[in-house]
C-alpha cells in the first residue's frame, strides 16, 4: 500500500499509525513509514502521517520517531480524536523542539486535526485557531458516530429511523464554519463500503455541495469519483470564468465603471464575483480548461 500510493491520482497521501495499525504492530509501522517517506516517490502529493491520539501512550514516540528520522520528507502530522486546543498546542510544542534539535525549518510541518467526538466538535473553533500549523480540519465519521452513540454501523449513511433530513448536517456545518473562519481546508473523512461507488458518490456530493474541499479515499476506485465530485462541473466552471471576465470588463472605465450589470438573464455584482471566484479557483486547481470566452459588447 505504501508503494502503491505513490502512483495514484490523489492530492495527498497519509500514512497511518493509528486505527488501521494493530497495537502490536505500531513499532514496526513507524519504521516502515520512515523508510517509505525517505525512499520518496510521492511527487507533489502532500505527505502526511497520522499519529495516535493523545489519550494513548503512543503519540510522543510516533511524532519523535517519524519527525526525527523523516522530518525533511514529511509535510503534515495528522492528529486524530482532537478534543481541545491544548492537544494542538502540545503537538505544536513537540514539533518545534524536534525541528530545532534536528535543524529543520521551524514551523514547516503542518497539523491536520481530526474531529471525531463531541468534545472536539464543541471546541472546533478553538482547535482551528490553535496554531498557524493547522492546515485542515477533518471530519472522522466512524469514530464520531461511535462517540455519540449513533444507532448504526454504516459510516456516512443516514441512521435507520432518521427520516428528517441529514443526520450529519450539523456536524459538517460546524466543521466547515470553523475551517472557513480560520482560513483552513475542510475535509470529509472515509466511506468504508469500498465496493459501493454509488454510495461513495452520494456521500461525497453531500459534503462537496456544502463547500468541503475534499474527501478521503480508502481504495483506488474512489479516487476518480472524489476528483470529479470535488471539482466544478464544466458548465459551472465556464460560467464562473465568464462572470469574472464580464465583471472585470463592466467595472472598468471601458465597460462603463458599473457595479451591477446584466450577463444574459442574470444580474451580476461583487457578490457574484466572489461566488464565481470559488468555483473558478476549484476548477483551476483541478486543471480544468474553459470552453467559452467573454466577448465585450461592440459599439
Ligand atoms: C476516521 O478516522 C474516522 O473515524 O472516520
Ligand atoms: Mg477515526
Amino acid at each position: 500500500m505504501l508503494d502503491k500510493a505513490k502512483g495514484l491520482a490523489t492530492d495527498q497521501v497519509f500514512l497511518d499509525l493509528e486505527d488501521s495499525v494493530a497495537p502490536l504492530a505500531k513499532a514496526d509501522a513507524r519504521k516502515n513509514i520512515v523508510a517509505a517517506l525517505n525512499e520518496g516517490g510521492y511527487g507533489d502529493k502532500i505527505r502526511t502521517v497520522r499519529v495516535n491520539d493523545w489519550t494513548t501512550s503512543w503519540t510522543y514516540r510516533d511524532v519523535v520517531e517519524v519527525v526525527e528520522n523523516a522530518g525533511r520528507n514529511l509535510d503534515c502530522i495528522m492528529l486524530p480524536k482532537v478534543q481541545n486546543a491544548g492537544q494542538i498546542d502540545a503537538l505544536d510544542l513537540l514539533l518545534t523542539q524536534i525541528e530545532r534539535t534536528m535543524g529543520l525549518e521551524v514551523g514547516r510541518i503542518g497539523i491536520e486535526a481530526q474531529i471525531e467526538n463531541a468534545a472536539g466538535l464543541n471546541n472546533v473553533n478553538d482547535i482551528a485557531a490553535a496554531s498557524p500549523r493547522i492546515e485542515t480540519i477533518i471530519f472522522g465519521p466512524a469514530d464520531f458516530m461511535a462517540s455519540i452513540n449513533m444507532k448504526t454501523l454504516v459510516v456516512g449513511e443516514q441512521p435507520p429511523g432518521y427520516t428528517e433530513g441529514d443526520a450529519y448536517h450539523y456536524i459538517l456545518m460546524r466543521i466547515l464554519m470553523a475551517a472557513r473562519a480560520n482560513n483552513k481546508a475542510a475535509i470529509d473523512g472515509p466511506y468504508l463500503q469500498v465496493r459501493d461507488p454509488d454510495g461513495y458518490r452520494r456521500v461525497s456530493e453531500r459534503s462537496a455541495a456544502l463547500g468541503f474541499d475534499g474527501k478521503w479515499v480508502l481504495h483506488p476506485d474512489q479516487i476518480p469519483i472524489a476528483n470529479e465530485v470535488f471539482s466544478p462541473r464544466q458548465e459551472d466552471y465556464d460560467h464562473a470564468e465568464l462572470i469574472l471576465d464580464a465583471y472585470d470588463y463592466y467595472t472598468s472605465a471601458d465597460g462603463g465603471a458599473r457595479g451591477a450589470v446584466m450577463l444574459g438573464d442574470e444580474m451580476i455584482d461583487e457578490a457574484s464575483r466572489k461566488m464565481a471566484l470559488v468555483v473558478s479557483s476549484k476548477g483551476r486547481a483541478a486543471g480544468m480548461q474553459r470552453t467559452q470566452s467573454f466577448e465585450p459588447p461592440q459599439g
